[in-house]
C-alpha cells in the first residue's frame, strides 16, 4: 500500500522528501536513540520508504545498526569509514548525494537526524511528519521550530493511538512579474 503516489514512478522525477517523528516539544532523539517505540509509525515508515533511497547521518546509522532492507541506504559522514554493501553507500557531503540523484529511479528520503535534516533543508520538497503525542524530558536532539515555515499541509494520515502523520509540500514561489513584457 502506498500513501501517496510517487512522482518518481509516475513522472520519472525523484523527489527529496523529509521523514521525521516528532514529540510535542520538538524532540526527536535522546541518548542516540528514538525516545519512544511507536510500532504504527515504524510500519508507516517502512511502507513509505521501501523501494526508495534513504539518507541518514552517521549517528542515526549507529542507532539503526544495519542497512534498512529493500532500500538503498546512504550514510553521511566526513570522517568514519564503512564497508560498502550492495545497498549501503558511504558519502562525504550533500553534494555527493545530489550528484547521484539523476541515476536513481526512486525518491530520496532524508531520514535524519537533526544535522542531516538541516543539511537538506533547502532541497526537501515534501515532509512526512509523525506527531508523537508525548513531551520528552531530557531529550538531546530537536527539530528547529521553523522547519515547516515554507511548507503547506496537504494531507493527514491517522495512525493508531492518536499518532498522526501530516504531509507538507513546499510552497510554490509567487510568480515573478514578467519583466520582459514591456520591452
Ligand atoms: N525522530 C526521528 O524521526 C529521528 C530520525 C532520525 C534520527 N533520530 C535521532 O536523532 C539523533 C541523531 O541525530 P544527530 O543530529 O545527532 O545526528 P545525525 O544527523 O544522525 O548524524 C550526524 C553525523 O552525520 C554526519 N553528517 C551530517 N551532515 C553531514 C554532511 N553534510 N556531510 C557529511 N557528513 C555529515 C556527521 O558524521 P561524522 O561526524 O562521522 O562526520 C555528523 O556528525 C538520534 O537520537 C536518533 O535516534 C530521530
Amino acid at each position: 500500500m502506498r500513501f501517496l503516489p510517487s512522482k518518481a514512478i509516475i513522472e520519472n522525477v525523484q523527489e527529496i522528501i523529509g521523514v521525521v517523528a516528532i514529540a510535542k516539544n520538538l524532540a526527536i532523539g535522546k541518548n542516540g536513540q528514538l525516545p519512544w517505540h511507536c510500532e504504527s509509525d515504524l510500519k508507516f515508515f517502512r511502507k513509505l520508504t521501501t523501494g526508495h533511497t534513504v539518507v541518514m547521518g552517521y549517528k542515526t546509522w549507529l542507532s539503526i545498526g544495519k542497512p534498512l532492507k529493500n532500500r538503498l541506504n546512504i550514510v553521511l559522514s566526513r570522517s568514519h569509514i564503512l564497508n560498502n554493501q550492495p545497498n549501503l553507500l558511504l558519502m562525504r557531503s550533500k553534494e555527493e548525494v545530489l550528484a547521484i540523484r539523476r541515476y536513481l529511479n526512486c525518491d530520496i528520503f532524508i531520514i535524519g537526524g537533526a544535522k542531516v535534516y538541516s543539511t537538506f533543508s533547502r532541497e526537501i520538497q515534501r515532509w512526512f511528519v509523525t506527531e508523537i503525542p508525548l513531551e520528552i524530558e531530557n531529550a538531546d536532539t530537536f527539530m528547529l521550530e521553523n522547519f515547516l515555515e515554507d511548507f503547506d499541509q496537504i494531507n493527514t494520515i491517522n495512525l493508531q493511538n492518536e499518532v498522526t502523520v501530516r504531509v507538507y509540500e513546499r510552497r510554490k514561489p509567487l510568480s515573478e512579474p514578467n519583466l520582459t513584457a514591456s520591452l
